[in-house]
């Protein structure tokens, strides 16, 4: 092992990372996308979430199945000849950090949402129908039945650096509107929320990590 190795090991035990990009899609301006003519778009219920957490073809674990249930979280499933070939789920605010990427090692940053807005959190395709708008698909779907009233935008965030996320979000029509990062070094949790939000309230809180109130951004 060289030493430049060992410098960067003990860089990742003493730092680590979790950078986001936030985005928002104004659903009025978004395109109706369904570009597979075989592709067909429902809405997700428990028993249709617990099977394919059972199938184990996406990435959906027995605590997530219960948060669908307590937190509601509204789930779109995209079919190809019966198949389940992509999922999405949305829900009205934070969602715990245990379904964030970076996992539960992160306490999370905690968004308190405007109520015309929906926070989109996880989005899967199987790697055999990427980059056929199978999330444009989805996305779309969302729009047309997510049963909230007056839903006005939609707020995603993703890994500073998932090319293939952004380049689909940005084909939807969302803007990038800033960066939301948490840092452990050393075992201590650094918050950091970009302009141009307006963070109107804050708080490092040991049991839910940070939360912010954004606002006039979207
Ligand atoms: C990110 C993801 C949801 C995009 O869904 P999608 O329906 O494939 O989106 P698109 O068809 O618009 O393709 C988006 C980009 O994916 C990339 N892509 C294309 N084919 C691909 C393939 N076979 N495998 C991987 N990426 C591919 C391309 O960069 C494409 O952009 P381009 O067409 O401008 O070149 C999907 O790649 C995925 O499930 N990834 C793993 C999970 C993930 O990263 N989720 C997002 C974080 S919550």
């Amino acid at each position: 092992m060289t030493s430049g190795n060992a410098m960067t090991r003990l860089g990742r035990f003493f730092v680590q990372s979790d950078i986001t990009r936030v985005l928002t899609l104004d659903v009025s301006k978004a395109p109706a996308e369904n570009t597979m003519a075989d592709l067909q778009c429902r809405l997700l219920d428990v028993d249709g979430l617990q099977q394919l957490r059972s199938s184990q073809a996406f990435s959906v674990t027995e605590a997530f199945v219960d948060d669908f249930v307590t937190q509601r979280f509204t789930g779109v499933a995209a079919h190809v000849d019966g198949r389940v070939v992509g999922v999405c789920f949305f829900v009205r605010n934070s969602v715990a950090a245990r379904h964030n990427r970076g996992g539960e090692q992160f306490k999370g940053i905690g968004i308190s949402l405007p109520p015309h807005t929906q926070y989109l959190f996880k989005v899967e395709v199987l790697p055999d129908f990427r980059g056929r708008r199978v999330h444009a698909a989805m996305t779309a779907f969302a729009i047309a039945n997510i049963d909230v009233g007056n839903l006005r935008a939609i707020v995603t965030t993703t890994h500073w650096r998932n090319k293939a996320y952004l380049a689909s979000v940005y084909r939807q029509g969302f803007s990038a509107r800033g960066m939301a990062s948490e840092l452990i070094v050393a075992g201590k949790h650094l918050f950091f929320i970009s302009p141009p939000f307006d963070v109107i309230e804050s708080e490092i809180d040991g049991e839910q990590g940070h939360r912010v109130r954004l606002h006039s951004a979207i």
